[in-house]
């Protein structure tokens, strides 16, 4: 059962029905209106805390994600039947006005609220699939996970006294990707370009000017729910910054198990987070000690049990390896593939570094100021190269000679700024191609198909 809508639009329709009802009791009844709101709120009250407290009792707070419509639907039956019992008597007893009753009708609200929660509680209970939640399941390779269509995210440009909106960045300007359990995606482009821009933009942290991101079919601009949220997970370059310093490594990890699996006992918790520690490699008297404690590498590694913490499909990995020694980088990505392997994760991997793409992913997408120039399979990139771009940047790569103090390969001319772009292919100022034209300074570049799945976006076809 879909609760977000229920959770967004939670108050407005607890406040619409005890309106509703008190509006209907007073009509009846000829008490004043004042000690009337004040008799229904105190009941509302008094309904939500006990069906809160009924729900939170023997650690079931599994029942975590449905514990709103539990507080929901019993507060609002027990306020309800409050109502019910004047209402009753006003319509069944013919006479003169009575007056509001509060005791039956407290009484009455209590009970009819406590015996809600539990009968809600244990059908919601049975239903909830335990195992699938809480253990690292296991993903069929191949199935779409993530589909993102023309996507844009534009960062505003805030000038003057009044700080009005001037202009805006174009950080992520129209993008189309796609990937699917079991499989990488390495996006690769210089710095600034709007790689963690995609990023943010997918795990819900930036909003979007235009496109659309399917997650799993289901369109998540409109409906980001927590299951989405938790299916999805991001690990940044640094670990540092992601792990707070007066945590112990056992409550970084218990976070994520206690707030959306709703695991709650000391010991199932610790038993959790030991299973995670050796999924990456971390042992069992890890477990007690700060992040300060651990070398660069094996904080990362407590980065990645976090985020498998939370059962996910998809995780977004924004440069995990760069701020590591080149041994250790290894020992993450192999680390990485192992689990990929295991658990049939989408990956999105984000770099600048051509041989951790070379080393970990299974398609190539290249970005160049927020746009796309190039995507395919890895070995469709690396051994064709056709967008100009993407073959500086390969080219910059293989050919350069620590012998040699001259860099050679190297792409002529300034990034440009991503406030005001280039008109036409962003590229144009800094491209040496044969099929670069006029048009390119004005033309928007179109997608070009160059061999099944291999992809550029030029203005103008490869001359050969
Ligand atoms: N919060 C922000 N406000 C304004 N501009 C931003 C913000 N975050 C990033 N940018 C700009 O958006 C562009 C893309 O940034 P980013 O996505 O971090 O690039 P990358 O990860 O490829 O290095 C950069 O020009 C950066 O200056
Ligand atoms: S569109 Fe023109 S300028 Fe841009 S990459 Fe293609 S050939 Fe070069
Ligand atoms: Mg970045």
């Amino acid at each position: 059962m879909k609760l977000e809508p229920f959770r967004k639009y939670l108050g407005l329709i607890v406040l619409a029905i005890v309106i509703l009802s008190m509006i209907i009791v007073y009509f009846f009844s000829v008490i004043p209106l004042a000690f009337f709101l004040l008799f229904q709120s105190l009941f509302f009250l008094l309904c939500a805390v006990s069906s809160f407290f009924i729900v939170n009792f023997d650690d079931r707070s599994q029942l975590i994600r449905r514990r709103y419509l539990i507080y929901l639907i019993s507060s609002l039956l027990g306020i309800i039947s409050a109502n019910l019992i004047p209402i009753t008597i006003i319509i069944t007893l013919p006479g003169p006005r009575i007056s509001f009753n509060f005791l039956p009708s407290l009484v009455t609200a209590l009970l009819v609220t406590v015996i809600c929660t539990f009968i809600l509680k244990v059908i919601i209970n049975r239903r909830i699939p335990y195992g699938e939640l809480r253990e690292l399941t296991e993903l069929e390779k191949g199935k779409n996970l993530l589909q993102i269509k023309n996507l844009k995210v534009y960062y505003p440009l805030l000038g003057g006294v009044l700080k009005r909106q001037i202009g805006a960045v174009k950080a992520v300007d129209g993008v189309s990707l796609s990937i699917r359990t079991g499989e990488t995606l390495g996006l690769v482009g210089e710095s600034g370009c709007g790689k963690s821009t995609l990023a943010k933009a997918i795990i819900g942290l930036v909003d979007m000017e235009a496109g659309d991101i399917f997650y799993r079919n289901i369109n998540i601009n409109k409906y980001y729910s927590n299951i989405i949220r938790q299916k999805i997970q991001i690990v940044f370059q640094d670990p540092d910054a992601s792990l707070n310093p007066r945590m112990k490594v056992v409550d970084i990890i218990s976070e994520p198990l206690k707030n959306l699996l709703g695991i709650t006992k000391k010991d199932q918790l610790r038993k959790h987070v030991l299973r995670l520690l050796e999924e990456v490699s971390l042992k069992r008297e890890h477990l007690d000690r700060y992040p300060h404690e651990f070398s660069g590498g094996q904080k990362q590694r407590i980065v990645i049990a976090r985020a498998l913490a939370c059962n996910p499909e998809l995780i977004v990995l924004d440069e995990p390896t760069s701020s590591l020694d080149v041994s250790v980088q290894a020992q993450i990505l192999n680390l990485l593939k192992n689990l990929q392997n295991t658990y049939g994760y989408g990956f999105l991997f984000i770099t600048h570094n051509l041989a951790v793409v070379n080393h970990i992913a299974d398609n190539v997408a290249v970005m160049y100021l927020g746009r796309l120039v190039e995507i395919g399979e890895k070995e469709q990139i690396f051994s064709k190269p056709t967008h100009p771009y993407t073959q500086a940047l390969l080219y910059s790569r293989i050919r350069i000679d620590p012998d040699d103090q001259d860099i050679k390969y190297v792409i002529d001319g300034e990034v440009p700024n991503l406030i005001n772009p280039p008109p036409g292919c962003h590229f144009n100022p800094r491209c040496v191609s044969d099929a670069r034209t006029k048009e390119c300074e004005f033309k928007t570049p179109r997608k070009i198909e160059i061999e099944e799945n291999h992809y550029i976006w030029c203005v103008n076809p490869p001359k050969n």
